[in-house]
């Protein structure tokens, strides 16, 4: 039975809404469910998160944003998923250590040897059960998520990624599917082009049967 479950993908590939709705699913059959997400998922992972996404925030280095996110990490698997995982239920989280191999690796370089040391030192060795890619071209992610950003308000903007060249995103991408590849058991690809009713009944089809299996 898995009960750990993380949601990757690239800019605006839409894992946020799709992992909400099918936590909503999952409570209204009476499952214990904790929604989560990084960075954030507690006080102080919304306070790194806060230095990390807002391009107003000075330049950080590719190994500061690294340990940021590290820091972040530590303190939510110990705070929030390790506890929900200790009550038996299941945890639905909004990106984990695959996105610090594919942004920080991938997409800025920094050797994926030590990313993977140091994740996991950051997570005790925690690794998600399942982990669902929404893959989608950059183009199209970036259209969606530049959109929605605009509409937020000024201090809400968290664009530091989005604003990052087309290149970038483009070597995420394809870190996140080499990732898979390599863990073919754990990942699961979602087209996350099709309608977003079509990935929800897919979603939860496939969540119950990793639940229940
Ligand atoms: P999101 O809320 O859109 O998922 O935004 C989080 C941003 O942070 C996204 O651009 C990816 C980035 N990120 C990393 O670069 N490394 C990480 O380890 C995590 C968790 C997120």
């Amino acid at each position: 039975m898995d009960r750990f479950f993380t949601f990757e993908g690239i800019e605006g590939c839409g894992k946020t809404t799709q992992m909400r709705m099918a936590g909503d699913y999952l409570k209204s059959r009476g499952l214990m469910v904790t929604v989560t997400e990084e960075p954030g998922g507690s006080g102080f992972g919304r306070k790194i998160r806060d230095i990390l996404l807002n391009k107003s925030s000075e330049d950080i280095c590719a190994e500061a944003e690294l340990l940021l996110f590290l820091s972040a990490r530590a303190q939510h698997v110990k705070d929030v998923i390790k506890p929900a995982l200790l009550r038996e239920e299941i945890v639905l989280c909004d990106r984990f250590s695959d996105a610090t191999l594919a942004y920080q690796g991938f997409g800025r370089g920094l050797n994926i040897e030590t990313i993977h040391a140091m994740n996991a030192f950051a997570t005790t060795a925690l690794k998600p059960d399942k982990t669902f890619l929404f893959d989608l071209s950059p183009e199209m992610g970036l259209k969606r998520a530049l959109s929605r950003i605009s509409q937020r308000d000024h201090f809400l903007k968290e664009d530091r990624f989005e604003q990052e060249q087309i290149q970038f995103h483009e070597r995420v991408r394809e870190g996140y599917l080499s990732l898979a590849k390599m863990d073919p058991d754990r990942f699961i690809i979602i087209d996350a082009s099709d309608g977003i009713n079509a990935i929800q009944e897919q979603l939860r089809s496939l969540l119950l049967s990793f639940v229940n299996g």
